[in-house]
Protein backbone atom coordinates (compact mmCIF):
# COMPACT_ATOMS: atom_id res chain seq x y z
CA UNK A 1 0.00 0.00 0.00
CA UNK A 2 1.05 3.38 -0.58
CA UNK A 3 2.58 6.05 1.87
CA UNK A 4 0.79 9.17 2.31
CA UNK A 5 1.89 12.69 3.97
CA UNK A 6 -0.73 14.96 4.31
CA UNK A 7 0.01 18.90 4.55
CA UNK A 8 -3.11 20.79 6.90
CA UNK A 9 -3.52 24.52 8.07
CA UNK A 10 -6.72 24.10 9.96
CA UNK A 11 -9.85 22.19 11.19
CA UNK A 12 -8.65 19.09 8.93
CA UNK A 13 -12.17 17.50 7.43
CA UNK A 14 -10.61 16.43 4.25
CA UNK A 15 -7.54 14.72 6.26
CA UNK A 16 -10.45 13.35 8.64
CA UNK A 17 -12.14 11.78 5.00
CA UNK A 18 -9.00 10.55 4.03
CA UNK A 19 -8.24 8.86 7.46
CA UNK A 20 -11.73 6.78 7.02
CA UNK A 21 -11.28 5.97 4.03
CA UNK A 22 -8.31 4.40 4.41
CA UNK A 23 -9.48 2.44 7.43
CA UNK A 24 -12.22 1.74 5.65
CA UNK A 25 -10.07 0.56 2.50
CA UNK A 26 -11.14 2.08 0.11
CA UNK A 27 -7.71 4.08 -0.01
CA UNK A 28 -4.78 1.33 -0.07
CA UNK A 29 -2.48 3.37 1.40
CA UNK A 30 -1.64 4.68 4.93
CA UNK A 31 -0.99 7.88 6.11
CA UNK A 32 2.74 7.75 7.42
CA UNK A 33 2.66 11.52 9.21
CA UNK A 34 0.22 14.96 9.43
CA UNK A 35 1.92 18.04 9.17
CA UNK A 36 0.99 21.13 9.90
CA UNK A 37 2.18 25.47 9.79
CA UNK A 38 0.33 25.90 12.43
CA UNK A 39 0.39 24.44 16.22
CA UNK A 40 -3.28 24.76 16.90
CA UNK A 41 -4.64 23.20 13.21
CA UNK A 42 -7.53 21.09 14.90
CA UNK A 43 -6.29 18.18 12.23
CA UNK A 44 -3.57 17.58 14.39
CA UNK A 45 -5.74 16.40 16.72
CA UNK A 46 -7.78 13.96 14.34
CA UNK A 47 -4.68 12.68 13.34
CA UNK A 48 -3.28 12.12 16.44
CA UNK A 49 -6.65 10.06 17.63
CA UNK A 50 -5.80 7.82 14.25
CA UNK A 51 -2.37 7.33 16.43
CA UNK A 52 -0.91 9.38 13.04
CA UNK A 53 2.58 11.14 14.07
CA UNK A 54 2.73 14.57 13.68
CA UNK A 55 4.85 17.30 12.93
CA UNK A 56 4.29 20.85 13.08
CA UNK A 57 6.39 23.37 10.84
CA UNK A 58 5.77 27.22 11.92
CA UNK A 59 6.34 29.17 9.23
CA UNK A 60 6.56 32.32 11.26
CA UNK A 61 10.14 30.56 12.46
CA UNK A 62 11.27 31.39 8.93
CA UNK A 63 13.23 34.11 7.34
CA UNK A 64 12.13 33.39 3.76
CA UNK A 65 9.77 30.68 1.67
CA UNK A 66 13.04 28.90 0.14
CA UNK A 67 14.20 28.32 3.74
CA UNK A 68 10.75 27.65 5.51
CA UNK A 69 10.14 25.19 2.01
CA UNK A 70 13.26 23.51 2.41
CA UNK A 71 13.07 22.27 5.99
CA UNK A 72 9.47 21.46 5.16
CA UNK A 73 10.40 19.31 2.16
CA UNK A 74 13.06 17.51 4.02
CA UNK A 75 10.38 16.95 6.97
CA UNK A 76 8.39 15.16 4.25
CA UNK A 77 10.97 12.80 2.65
CA UNK A 78 11.85 11.39 5.88
CA UNK A 79 8.59 9.26 5.44
CA UNK A 80 9.28 8.52 1.92
CA UNK A 81 6.21 9.07 0.82
CA UNK A 82 4.48 7.66 -2.60
CA UNK A 83 1.94 10.84 -2.71
CA UNK A 84 1.60 14.45 -0.66
CA UNK A 85 -1.88 15.48 -0.29
CA UNK A 86 -2.71 19.39 0.75
CA UNK A 87 -5.56 19.35 2.52
CA UNK A 88 -6.72 23.13 3.58
CA UNK A 89 -2.84 23.66 3.30
CA UNK A 90 -3.12 27.33 3.34
CA UNK A 91 0.52 28.31 2.27
CA UNK A 92 2.34 29.32 -1.31
CA UNK A 93 4.58 26.80 -2.65
CA UNK A 94 8.42 27.87 -4.25
CA UNK A 95 9.35 26.16 -7.39
CA UNK A 96 11.61 23.95 -5.52
CA UNK A 97 9.46 22.08 -3.39
CA UNK A 98 6.73 21.66 -6.15
CA UNK A 99 9.88 20.21 -8.27
CA UNK A 100 11.08 17.90 -5.40
CA UNK A 101 7.34 16.48 -5.43
CA UNK A 102 6.45 16.71 -8.78
CA UNK A 103 3.92 14.28 -10.46
CA UNK A 104 2.75 13.28 -6.72
CA UNK A 105 1.25 15.84 -5.30
CA UNK A 106 -2.51 16.56 -4.75
CA UNK A 107 -4.28 20.01 -4.00
CA UNK A 108 -7.96 20.58 -3.32
CA UNK A 109 -9.58 24.00 -3.90
CA UNK A 110 -12.70 25.17 -3.33
CA UNK A 111 -13.55 26.42 -6.83
CA UNK A 112 -14.31 25.33 -10.10
CA UNK A 113 -10.54 25.63 -11.56
CA UNK A 114 -9.59 27.67 -13.54
CA UNK A 115 -12.13 30.20 -12.07
CA UNK A 116 -11.47 31.96 -8.67
CA UNK A 117 -7.73 30.67 -8.08
CA UNK A 118 -6.33 32.16 -4.31
CA UNK A 119 -8.59 32.72 -1.84
CA UNK A 120 -12.02 33.77 -0.59
CA UNK A 121 -13.71 31.53 -3.52
CA UNK A 122 -16.99 31.32 -1.99
CA UNK A 123 -17.63 35.42 -1.50
CA UNK A 124 -15.63 35.80 -4.91
CA UNK A 125 -19.00 33.03 -7.11
CA UNK A 126 -21.64 35.17 -5.14
CA UNK A 127 -20.03 38.35 -6.05
CA UNK A 128 -19.80 37.18 -9.45
CA UNK A 129 -23.08 35.99 -9.43
CA UNK A 130 -22.46 33.16 -10.34
CA UNK A 131 -25.25 30.00 -10.57
CA UNK A 132 -22.74 27.47 -9.87
CA UNK A 133 -19.92 26.89 -7.35
CA UNK A 134 -17.50 23.96 -6.33
CA UNK A 135 -14.69 22.37 -5.87
CA UNK A 136 -11.31 21.08 -7.98
CA UNK A 137 -8.94 18.11 -6.99
CA UNK A 138 -5.91 18.57 -8.81
CA UNK A 139 -2.13 17.91 -9.18
CA UNK A 140 0.28 21.03 -8.15
CA UNK A 141 2.51 22.36 -10.41
CA UNK A 142 4.62 25.57 -9.57
CA UNK A 143 1.41 27.58 -10.84
CA UNK A 144 -0.62 28.49 -8.03
CA UNK A 145 -3.96 26.69 -8.14
CA UNK A 146 -2.91 25.96 -12.03
CA UNK A 147 -2.31 22.36 -11.81
CA UNK A 148 -3.94 19.98 -14.23
CA UNK A 149 -7.36 19.25 -12.46
CA UNK A 150 -8.39 15.65 -11.66
CA UNK A 151 -11.58 15.36 -10.66
CA UNK A 152 -14.69 18.62 -10.48
CA UNK A 153 -17.76 18.37 -8.22
CA UNK A 154 -20.32 21.08 -8.66
CA UNK A 155 -23.49 22.72 -6.03
CA UNK A 156 -26.03 24.86 -7.58
CA UNK A 157 -25.85 28.59 -5.80
CA UNK A 158 -29.32 29.74 -4.65
CA UNK A 159 -30.96 33.33 -3.66
CA UNK A 160 -30.28 32.09 0.13
CA UNK A 161 -26.27 31.45 -0.35
CA UNK A 162 -23.97 32.93 1.87
CA UNK A 163 -20.10 32.43 1.93
CA UNK A 164 -20.65 30.16 5.25
CA UNK A 165 -23.57 28.45 3.54
CA UNK A 166 -21.27 27.58 -0.05
CA UNK A 167 -18.69 26.75 2.33
CA UNK A 168 -20.47 24.10 4.20
CA UNK A 169 -21.88 21.96 0.80
CA UNK A 170 -18.51 22.21 -0.90
CA UNK A 171 -17.14 20.57 2.48
CA UNK A 172 -19.45 17.65 1.49
CA UNK A 173 -18.38 17.64 -2.01
CA UNK A 174 -14.76 17.77 -1.01
CA UNK A 175 -15.14 14.51 1.53
CA UNK A 176 -16.34 12.30 -1.70
CA UNK A 177 -14.00 13.77 -4.72
CA UNK A 178 -10.50 13.57 -2.62
CA UNK A 179 -10.86 9.99 -1.01
CA UNK A 180 -11.66 9.25 -4.72
CA UNK A 181 -8.93 10.78 -6.65
CA UNK A 182 -6.62 9.48 -3.69
CA UNK A 183 -7.73 5.92 -4.00
CA UNK A 184 -7.32 6.52 -7.54
CA UNK A 185 -3.56 7.46 -6.95
CA UNK A 186 -3.23 4.63 -4.82
CA UNK A 187 -4.41 1.94 -7.28
CA UNK A 188 -1.96 3.68 -9.96
CA UNK A 189 -4.84 4.77 -11.90
CA UNK A 190 -4.23 8.15 -11.61
CA UNK A 191 -1.01 9.70 -13.22
CA UNK A 192 0.57 13.18 -14.67
CA UNK A 193 2.55 13.55 -17.46
CA UNK A 194 3.78 16.44 -18.34
CA UNK A 195 1.05 18.30 -16.64
CA UNK A 196 -1.28 15.92 -18.65
CA UNK A 197 -3.50 13.75 -16.95
CA UNK A 198 -4.06 10.37 -16.85
CA UNK A 199 -6.76 8.04 -15.63
CA UNK A 200 -6.53 4.27 -16.18
CA UNK A 201 -4.18 5.30 -19.39
CA UNK A 202 -6.63 8.02 -20.70
CA UNK A 203 -5.93 11.48 -20.95
CA UNK A 204 -8.31 13.49 -18.96
CA UNK A 205 -9.05 17.13 -20.25
CA UNK A 206 -7.35 19.63 -18.33
CA UNK A 207 -10.92 21.28 -16.96
CA UNK A 208 -14.51 19.80 -17.34
CA UNK A 209 -14.33 16.73 -15.60
CA UNK A 210 -17.74 16.28 -13.46
C1 LIG B 1 -11.18 23.22 2.14
O1 LIG B 1 -12.43 23.78 1.77
C2 LIG B 1 -10.21 23.35 0.99
O2 LIG B 1 -10.83 23.27 -0.27
C3 LIG B 1 -9.64 24.72 1.22
O3 LIG B 1 -9.51 24.81 2.61
C4 LIG B 1 -10.52 24.03 3.23
C5 LIG B 1 -9.88 23.15 4.29
O4 LIG B 1 -10.86 22.52 5.06
N1 LIG B 1 -8.39 24.89 0.56
C6 LIG B 1 -7.96 26.06 0.09
O5 LIG B 1 -8.61 27.08 0.18
C7 LIG B 1 -6.62 26.02 -0.59
N2 LIG B 1 -6.26 27.31 -1.12
P1 LIG B 1 -10.46 21.35 6.06
O6 LIG B 1 -9.29 21.86 6.90
O7 LIG B 1 -11.68 21.13 6.90
O8 LIG B 1 -10.07 20.16 5.24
Amino acid sequence: SKKIVVLISGSGSNLQAIIDACISQQINGVISAVISNKADAYGLTRAQNANIQTHVVDHKAFDSREAYDKVLADKIELHNPDLVVLAGFMRILTPEFVQRFAGKMLNIHPSLLPKYQGLNTHQRALDAKDKEHGVSVHFVTEELDGGPVVCQAAIEITAEDTADTLAARIHTKEHIIYPLVVEWFCDNKLTMDNSLVFLNGEQLEATGIR
